[in-house]
């Protein structure tokens, strides 16, 4: 077994066990967490399953982006739930949810605190050092998680270096991976178990954590690009609502976005 699956499976051991079932599908290398959820399935329909591949040939992130990390250096990681307390919609509820539970992951684990971005780019001042992206795949809800994290972003394909940032970047010093999965597994295998219950303290733990409350943004909108300035978040939906330059309010779901600052 190579060492980082070794370290690993020591690290969720606890995840493994009752109440919360979860299995581990690692492989070293593999195209897309996301498709490795599939192989979690073999064994039958397990309540939770955590996929993670030390390097990703083809990532993906969102609006078909493509998603990079340096192979052995950073987190590439999907967590699959079956059945969900909440059906499978990928909800704005729920995206801006994985955001927090992954922001309080990374300052657990490594006393980071970053900054979200909508509806859930991970970031750190103007740079992102990590990216979610909620699927479904076979009636399971899926969400891919990527973080830098021990990489340089020298390592990083050119257009992408000035935009981000990594953990050792910030902390001058390398951390522990396993650590940081254990924490986002845990914390999202713990809001599933509570059927959500901390939802809406999640969404204003969202709207404390973003970055751009207040201030007047460039948005996408229905494909139509608007400057608003972001007033807060829709308790009930989750939805970031907006105020036009004539003082139309306008909200964005999961599938809008901003565009610049
Ligand atoms: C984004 O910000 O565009 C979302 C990035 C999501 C990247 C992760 S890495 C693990 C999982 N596998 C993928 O191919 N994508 C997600």
């Amino acid at each position: 077994m190579e060492n980082f699956e070794k370290r690993l499976r020591d690290a969720l051991a606890e995840l493994f066990l009752p109440p919360y079932g979860a299995v581990l599908v690692y492989r070293e290398s593999f195209t897309s967490t996301n498709d490795l959820i599939l192989e979690g399935l073999s064994g039958g329909k397990p309540p939770a399953i955590i996929a993670v591949a030390n390097s990703q040939t083809r990532g993906r992130g969102r609006q078909e982006h493509r998603w990079f990390s340096v192979a052995g250096k950073d987190i590439t990681t999907s967590l699959g739930f079956y059945p969900t307390n909440f059906g499978i919609a990928i909800t704005t509820r729920y995206a801006l949810a994985c955001a927090v539970l992954v922001a309080r992951a990374l300052q657990n684990a490594c006393g980071i605190s970053v900054e979200l971005k909508w509806p859930n780019d991970l970031v750190i001042g103007q740079k992102k050092i990590g990216g979610i992206l909620v699927l479904n795949l076979h009636r399971y809800l899926v969400t891919g998680i990527g973080i830098n994290v021990n990489s340089s972003p020298e390592e990083f394909p050119e257009e992408v270096r000035e935009k981000i940032t990594t953990v050792k970047q910030l902390l001058g010093h390398e951390v522990d991976r396993a650590c940081i999965i254990y924490h986002i597994a845990k914390n999202f295998l713990d809001y599933f178990l509570s059927k959500g219950a901390e939802e809406e303290a999640l969404l204003m733990e969202w709207a404390s954590r973003c970055r751009y409350l207040g201030k007047k943004q460039r948005i996408l909108v229905g494909g139509e690009v608007v400057d608003a300035i972001v007033r807060d978040i829709d308790r009930q939906t989750g939805e970031l609502v907006c105020e036009d330059e004539k003082g139309n309010t306008i909200t964005l779901s999961v599938v809008d976005s901003i565009l610049a600052e």
